[in-house]
């Protein structure tokens, strides 16, 4: 390990270019050795991003060895898993093998304690030694390997009433229900693109809670039928489920004066397919709100496109991080026993 000064922030084990930051890094020091300052993990899986693992499992043309090799390949280059295309990563579950001795005094982990990253792959130093197994319908991927937490990295410890993988399913996308719940207010109208995704179900759930009876929430994706659009519909988190493909702006604007003339207060975007800006924008009031959760977003494409259609919205990117938002989408789930139900069967190991 190249000796460096410790930084909170993780500096000291970025390899290229010099000065910068971990996520910004091309490559990172995976080293498999906790510094002063730092946790090592023993990874079990990996739940890659959404965007990420749909653009992977393509360019490998679906298939499942091509995209471990595909995984192997990024990491070892790259020191982490971001992909160099969406720009995203995903987290880990692993087990706490070494903490730093400036660490061990104030962390309230312990060595063999089991946690969820909560900070992006991205940006975390992670070495892959093998993989064990893909589940190509969820992204999850069994690996035998190591990443580093820095002092700054968040996680959370695996909650005991949850299997594993519906945790890591859950906690991956913490930050939407979590700014949903901050965003929608009583009597709104609410539109999710995406909604019978991970995210599009949890943001449904909050934004119904939220908007309340009086409210409206309208979940969009391609397909009607799908169990998860038919789950929303059954528990009331939606009042409609439209299907359309968000790509396709001039077909949303088509359908606008019949599926919400009266536009949204808030519209929710948890596609994992680029080229969504402008539905979303298009479907929401002037001077309304778009949270672009997606990491298939374009900061030009939502910019030029509001200005170009004339929209005064305000438009947040999604920060994967709000305070309490792992306990805020474990509630989600925990306090709506339908929806665990789906969440088990869906993203739980037996799926
Ligand atoms: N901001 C953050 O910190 C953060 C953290 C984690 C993930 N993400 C991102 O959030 C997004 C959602 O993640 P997720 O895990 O919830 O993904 P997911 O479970 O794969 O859900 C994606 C949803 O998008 C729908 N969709 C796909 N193509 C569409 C189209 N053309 N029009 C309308 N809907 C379409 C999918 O429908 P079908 O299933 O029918 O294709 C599905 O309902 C991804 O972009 C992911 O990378 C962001």
């Amino acid at each position: 390990m190249i000796a460096r000064k410790l930084c909170a922030l993780g500096s000291h084990r970025v390899l290229e270019p010099a000065g910068a930051l971990p996520q910004a890094a091309r490559k990172l020091d995976a080293t498999p050795a906790a510094h002063a300052n730092e946790i090592l993990c023993d990874v079990e899986a990996l739940n890659i991003d959404s965007a990420s693992f749909r653009q992977i499992v393509a360019a490998n043309a679906g298939d499942a060895a091509r995209v471990a090799a595909h995984v192997l390949a990024l990491v070892e280059e790259r020191g982490k898993h971001h992909n160099p295309v969406t720009g995203s990563g995903g987290m880990f579950v692993g087990r706490v093998r070494e903490i730093g001795e400036e660490l061990a005094a104030h962390c309230d982990l312990r060595v063999g304690d089991r946690i969820a990253s909560l900070v992006s792959l991205t940006l975390t130093p992670l070495r892959i030694d093998a993989i064990e197994r893909i589940d190509m319908a969820t992204g999850r991927i069994w690996i035998r390997g190591t990443a580093i937490l820095f002092e700054t990295g968040l996680y959370a410890t695996l909650p005991p009433d949850f299997p594993d993988d519906v945790s890591l399913a859950v906690l991956d996308v913490a930050g939407a229900p979590a700014q949903v719940r901050r965003l929608v207010a009583p009597g709104q109208t609410v539109a999710i693109l995406g909604a019978d995704g991970k995210s599009g179900m949890l943001a449904c759930a909050q934004a119904r809670e939220r908007a309340g009876t009086s409210g409206r929430v309208v979940g969009f994706g391609p397909d009607a039928t799908t169990p998860g659009a038919r789950l929303l519909l059954d528990e009331g988190y939606v009042d409609a489920f439209v299907e359309l493909d968000a790509r396709d702006a001039l077909a949303v604007l088509a359908e606008i004066p019949t599926v919400l003339p009266e536009l949204a207060d808030v519209t929710i975007n948890c596609v994992n397919v680029a080229g969504t800006e402008l539905s979303s924008i298009l479907l929401t009031k002037d001077e309304g709100t778009v949270y672009f959760f997606s990491m298939s977003t374009s900061f030009t494409a939502a910019a030029l496109g509001a200005e170009g259609v004339g929209k005064d919205v305000t438009m947040i990117v999604g920060n994967g991080y709000a305070k309490g938002h792992a306990e805020t989408a474990l509630a989600t789930l925990r306090n709506r026993p339908p929806l665990m139900r789906y969440f088990m069967q869906r993203y739980g190991s037996e799926s």
